[in-house]
């Protein structure tokens, strides 16, 4: 593969290749990072044109720790204000030979336009409503590392469904690993006909949550709600609100994930969040960088 633009077009046997590379950045027998200069003499530009925390920071740590130079665009400062458009920005950094394009943005599809006009790699970092392929792939890790293996268990993905690039890019994966997965929320945050990728859906959390082994929660995302069904925090809580009642009815060694960025009390419990038993979203954070630096550094060979 040239570029990474997400997971509907990769083989199974592509996955565990990634996890397996990224296992060995996330294994040191002194818990130190890993460093290495594999990616010595590349350049790796990062476009964010939508906010991040995680995935941006993370993208920039997994190149650095590979030796790249890695320039963050800092898109709200950028030539875009005054605007120009996104395939000409692209253009124009592709003129400076940079060996590795890590781009999100707010449209569906807009990555894979631009990976047509560049002659580097592109990295899918998340595009609108579509895929987020290396959050699917640092939750994948995290979870073969959790639970021994990435076959045959139960996940739960709940929430905002419908705008959600995180559970599509996770549906995929899962769906390719021979997974089952169930997806929970109001009806009215459930994608028409999402039915034919093989999951399960409800809008009842008792019954999606049953003797789950992975319980995914997703925050509601309210800047891709135009004007639609929005639906009061509260009563949000109250009926899909992860908290110790509704995590019962999963199984007792059941973990918690959630991609970030979390609202506490609208989603999920702060108390569940935090819960070092429970809950593996700061080890979902660690595992992004070393997936990263897998991505990166396949991309990257060959470049140098
Ligand atoms: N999970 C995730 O993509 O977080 P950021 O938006 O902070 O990058």
């Amino acid at each position: 593969h040239r570029h990474l633009l997400g997971i509907e077009h990769l083989k199974p046997s592509d996955i565990t290749a990634i996890l397996d590379r990224a296992d060995t950045f996330a294994t040191t027998p002194d818990s130190r990072a890993v460093r290495k200069d594999s990616l010595a003499g590349l350049t790796q530009i990062n476009m964010f044109f939508e906010n991040s925390t995680r995935t941006q920071a993370s993208f920039e740590i997994a190149g650095k720790r590979l030796g790249a130079d890695v320039m963050n665009m800092a898109m709200q400062a950028s030539s875009i204000k005054k605007g120009e458009t996104l395939i000409d920005t692209a253009l124009t950094l592709n003129a400076m030979h940079p060996d590795l394009l890590v781009v999100r943005h707010p449209n569906s599809g807009a990555v894979a336009l631009l990976a047509q006009k560049v002659n580097c790699a592109v990295i899918n970092a998340g595009d609108g409503k579509h895929e987020h392929p290396t959050q699917a792939l640092l939750d994948a890790l995290t979870i073969r590392r959790r639970k021994g293996r990435l076959q045959r268990l139960t996940v739960a993905i709940c929430g905002d469904i419908a705008h959600s690039r995180v559970a599509r890019s996770n549906i995929m994966l899962l769906g390719k690993m021979e997974n089952r997965v169930r997806l929970v929320g109001p009806r009215t945050l459930m994608p028409p006909g999402i039915e034919k990728f093989g999951v399960e859906v409800t809008d009842d959390m008792e019954t999606g949550l049953k003797d789950a082994d992975v319980v995914m929660m997703l925050r509601l995302q309210r800047e891709r709600m135009d004007g639609g069904f929005i639906p009061s925090e509260r009563e949000y809580y109250h009926r899909f609100g992860l908290d110790a009642a509704k995590l019962s009815h999963a199984k007792p060694d059941a973990i918690v994930m959630h991609p970030g960025p979390m609202n506490r009390g609208v989603e999920i419990d702060g108390e569940i969040a935090d819960d070092i038993n429970r809950s593996v979203i700061q080890e979902q954070v660690e595992m992004g960088v070393a997936v990263r630096m897998a991505v990166l550094e396949m991309l990257g060979e060959g470049r140098g």
